[in-house]
């Protein structure tokens, strides 16, 4: 523990679980207070506890991304009881189901875009509105491969995934003469719930998708929180508007 962020104030959205979860921990471990921002409310609290349990300080809040109203809400929370925010990872997500576009419905898109892109959205202007008159701050959105290249049965979510791109890079733009700096992390397949059918799967999925991935397996949440931690601290202090891949070399061909 190198103490990179003691004192600072970070929030993480979908904190209750897998990456975000991963990088609620390394925050706290490097001395971030955490704001945990997710819709499963009994996951999420038991995140603050354990933090809590282990010596950090955290909060919960509950949080439907897709709702703007929701997303003010939680920003008003944090606000009312930290004072400001130093570093946001809008990283809630999900991964909608493995359909072409010929079969994906209307409800299933409105979803994924309600959730992954304005999710994302909502929060990263909430978010600069906060940090503008504070002097400034760091934020990191998740991405990720399919933000990068097409997603066979999933152009929905890789759809989705460009945009957080496109809004990391405009945002970096727009607010570096604000000293806030804004980056995304773009990881291959990690091994979290959102992948846990990957697990089971025995029709040949695993196997394929474990062919793109060069090193020849997917990768931990933990390797995730490594790049969050560091692109929060001030060692990443010149790195504005990155796509960090974190992939085992998937999109290197
Ligand atoms: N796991 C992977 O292979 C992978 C790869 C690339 C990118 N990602 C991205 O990483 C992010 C985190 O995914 P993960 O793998 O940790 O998945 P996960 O399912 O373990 O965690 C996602 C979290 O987001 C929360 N969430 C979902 N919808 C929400 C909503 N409407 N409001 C608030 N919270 C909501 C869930 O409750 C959950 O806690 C996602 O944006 C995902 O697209 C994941």
């Amino acid at each position: 523990m190198d103490n990179l962020l003691t004192d600072r104030i970070a929030l993480v959205t979908g904190g209750a679980s897998g990456i975000g979860r991963a990088c609620a921990f390394a925050l706290a471990e490097e001395g971030a207070s955490i704001a945990v921002c997710d819709c499963d409310e009994s996951l999420g609290r038991a995140v603050v506890d354990e933090i809590q349990s282990l010596g950090g300080d955290a909060m919960f809040s509950a949080t439907d991304v897709a709702s703007v109203n929701s997303v003010n809400s939680s920003i008003d929370e944090i606000m009312a009881r930290y004072g400001r925010i130093d570093c946001a990872f809008n990283n809630a997500g999900v991964a909608g189901d493995d359909r072409f576009i010929a079969d994906t419905t209307d409800a299933e898109w409105n979803k994924i875009i309600g959730i992954n892109l304005t999710g994302v959205w909502s929060f990263l202007r909430r978010e600069i509105q906060e940090m503008l008159p504070r002097g400034g701050g760091a934020i990191v959105n998740t991405a990720s491969v399919a933000g990068l290249v097409g997603w066979r049965g999933g152009a929905a979510y890789s759809a989705t995934k460009h945009a957080v791109v496109g809004l990391t890079k405009s945002a970096a733009l727009e607010y570096a003469r604000h000293n806030i700096r804004v980056n995304a992390v773009c990881p291959g397949v990690i091994e979290t719930p959102m992948a846990a059918t990957l697990q089971k799967d025995t029709g040949g999925l695993r196997e394929r998708l474990l062919r793109k991935h060069p090193q020849r397996r997917f990768g931990q949440a933990e390797e995730i929180a490594e790049a969050v931690v560091w692109l929060f601290s001030d060692r990443s202090s010149f790195t504005n508007g990155h796509t960090l891949t974190i992939d085992g070399g998937y999109t290197a061909r």
